[in-house]
């Protein structure tokens, strides 16, 4: 045995979380297909009831499927707990839900995906949760945007699609200095390529349905609770240190003490939101799971090959890609991530919209739709698809030309996917 305290990435994207089932033996994970759990007495409901002891009650707070797919997660980010969620948007909404309440602010950084951006100016700005957006590369500005009332810094490690690597340390040293909570969407570069935890975060949040899972085939969303947060020293998060009236009088901080967080996100949010997973899709993700780290380096390695081609192409104006000399935080991604930068690569075409559209029309290979992280690449048009219900201005400030393409590079022989590219580029002249 070696002395180290932890097993491997590659290791635990296998094991973590499942071993074998205790009643049957069965080593892979079973579905639990059921709504609910048998109480062993009257005495066992009760406990469960009051969060007295641990166990399954309810599908809509708990599944052993969907625990084993959590677990995993938490031990690849590094966390204490996670909750699983149907999509990447109910993470995002139990989690804002469980830290913010009317009159509460957010700092944001305006190159988030476009979904979440209006969650926060829409859905939670009319609960009366205000928000200021900046670009999270800059910690001045962060800095600047915080209030009293800032509840949560939010970023993604790297943004979809501008493709901007986050200060994650500086940012985590500034959410600590306000006893705010640093929450990191790393869907793009998934636990393997980077931990915020690691750097300061103290919440990560994923869109499962992207590299996680890479087949496309499962909308799923996680929050993974770093355990970092000390939610007693300020005083300021009542909602986790003091009684919870919807809860026998529960203290979250007390009783779950590090995973506070995931506690309560659990027992209050899922219960009241019940933006829960299936445990058929959490069967598939944990079966993705296993996978990830050998995709993701596959990912990084072709998604370089496509950047370094576009760059050469003269009919390519601009090309973003963390992994390129050219990028302009490449010695943040250089220590951020150190180990490959993802499978999503921008590029912008001459000829703008137009010849976008007929490069678009033209791929074969590279599929066209509103998804990322798929095993198959993908390519699109943030501005006319995701990014469309934002204003033009605002898409401008979050790195949205018009004309950006958002490639994301899968994991075929990469002289199929230039070929496919070079037949696009023929079409779109
Ligand atoms: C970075 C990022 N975060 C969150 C989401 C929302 O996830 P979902 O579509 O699973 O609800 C997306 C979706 O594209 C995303 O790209």
């Amino acid at each position: 045995m070696t002395n180290r305290t932890k097993q491997g990435l590659a290791t635990r994207a296998l094991h973590a979380g499942w071993r074998s089932d205790p009643a049957t033996g069965a080593f892979g994970l079973p579905i639990y297909l059921t709504a609910a759990y048998q109480f062993r007495d009257s005495e066992h409901a009760v406990r469960l009831f009051e969060l007295e002891e641990e166990g399954h009650l309810y599908s809509r707070l708990s599944n052993p499927t969907v625990a084993a797919y959590e677990a995993a997660v938490a031990d690849l980010e590094g966390g204490v707990g996670a909750l699983a969620t149907s999509s990447g948007q109910a993470a995002f909404t139990h989690l804002l839900a469980a830290l913010c309440s009317a009159g509460d602010h957010l700092v944001v950084s305006r190159k988030l995906y476009g979904g979440t951006l209006t969650l926060v100016k829409n859905t939670f700005a009319r609960f009366g949760v205000t928000h200021t957006l900046v670009d999270t590369d800059e910690p001045d500005q962060v800095e600047g945007a915080c209030t009293p009332a800032t509840r949560a810094i939010l970023t993604e490690t790297v943004g979809n699609p501008a493709l901007n690597v986050a200060p994650l340390e500086e940012l985590g040293r500034i959410a600590r200095a306000r006893d705010a909570v640093l929450v990191v969407d790393n869907t793009f570069p998934t636990p393997c390529l980077c931990r915020p935890i690691e750097w300061g975060a103290h919440v990560v949040v994923h869109s499962t349905t992207k590299f996680l899972s890479g087949q496309g085939n499962v909308i799923g969303g996680m929050v993974v609770d770093g355990g970092t947060m000390d939610w007693k020293a300020s005083g300021r998060w009542p909602l986790l240190t003091q009684p919870d009236p919807s809860y026998h009088g529960v203290v979250f901080s007390d009783r779950f003490g590090p995973a506070a967080l995931a506690a309560k996100l659990r027992a209050t949010l899922l219960r009241d939101l019940g933006g829960t997973p299936s445990a058929f899709d959490s069967y598939l993700l944990r079966q993705s799971l296993g996978t990830l780290p050998l995709r993701m380096a596959r990912h990084s390695e072709n998604a370089l090959t496509v950047a370094r081609y576009l760059q050469d192409h003269r009919q390519i104006d601009w090309v973003r890609y963390p992994g390129l000399d050219s990028h302009p935080q490449r010695e943040r991604a250089k220590r951020y991530l150190p180990d490959g930068c993802g499978g999503m690569v921008a590029c912008g075409i001459r000829g703008g919209v137009e010849a976008g559209r007929r490069f678009l029309d033209a791929l074969e290979l590279f599929g066209h739709m509103a998804n990322l992280g798929d095993s198959r690449s993908l390519a699109i048009h943030p501005a006319s698809t995701t990014h469309s219900q934002l204003t033009r201005e605002e898409r401008l400030a979050g790195g949205i030309e018009d004309g950006l393409i958002r490639l994301s590079v899968g994991l075929e022989d990469p002289r199929d996917l230039v070929e496919d590219l070079d037949r696009a580029f023929s079409a779109a002249r």
